[in-house]
């Protein structure tokens, strides 16, 4: 199965989860994409829901496609959030923000009463930190929170722009710094750390926020939820989600 057949087969599932007059949060992402879509289909066969993006992407992408779109003023509690995740550790523990839009990902997961993640076996790990853990940062303070990262052993390196062009900026006008930290020993005690920094807008550990990973593998779809036990990657070893 290729990366794409993945996306697609987990979108599919995560389709089963959404049903008429529900308030629908909208991942960024590749993995996240197809559900988008996926979902613009149902909205036009007449599925009746409202949503709310997770970045000006997938927003343009919502408009497109026809979705209806709704704001916190209006829709304050969403029922559901659909997204990708760059990691996916024991208790359901995450690395978010490869695409930038971390922020406003915790925000709508912070609105929803449930928080289905969609991956493919790629993401699954024992332990978080291989991929740069992202921080968003003001970027009058770029400096500073720089030098504190670098003090907590974090390794954090600027993210440039897609284009290579200046810094990436994020949709709230911030940058990004990516920290090269390995393996994460305690994400509680880290994610506490860098929140602590004044300057820090966000970091991308989703950390006791996720319910359920739909996970898309060679054998279909597996449902990975706070207790489950936990499939290595290649299928290689396993141990229980907290
Ligand atoms: C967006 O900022 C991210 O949190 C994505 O959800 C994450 O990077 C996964 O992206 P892909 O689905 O493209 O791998």
């Amino acid at each position: 199965m290729t990366q794409d057949e993945a996306k697609l087969l987990v979108a599919k599932r995560a389709m089963e989860f959404i049903s008429d007059g529900m308030r629908v949060g909208l991942g960024t992402g590749t993995t996240a994409t197809p559900f988008i879509y996926e979902l613009g289909e149902a909205v036009k066969a007449g599925l009746r829901i409202e949503a709310i993006a997770t970045s000006e992407g997938s927003a343009k992408l919502a408009k497109e496609l026809g979705i209806p779109l709704t704001t916190f003023d209006d829709t304050p509690v969403l029922d559901v959030v659909v997204d990708g995740a760059d990691e996916i550790a024991p208790g359901l523990a995450l690395i978010k923000g490869g695409h930038g839009a971390h922020l406003r990902e915790k925000i709508v997961a912070s609105a929803s009463k449930q928080f289905i993640v969609v991956a493919d076996e790629s993401k699954v790990v024992h332990k978080l930190g291989k991929f740069p853990l992202p921080v968003e940062v003001i970027q009058f303070a770029l400096p500073l929170v720089t030098l504190r990262l670098d003090d907590l052993g974090l390794n954090p390196v600027l993210r440039p722009s897609p284009g290579g062009a200046g810094p990436w900026i994020t949709d709230e006008g911030n940058v990004i710094l990516d920290c090269h930290c390995g393996e994460i020993q305690d994400p509680e005690k880290t994610a506490k750390e860098i929140r602590n920094i004044v300057g820090v807008v966000e970091h991308g550990l989703f950390l006791g926020m996720a319910n359920l990973a739909l996970i898309a593998g060679e054998s279909g779809v597996r449902e990975l939820r706070v207790g489950n036990v936990l499939q290595g990657p290649g299928g290689t070893g396993t141990s229980e989600l907290r």
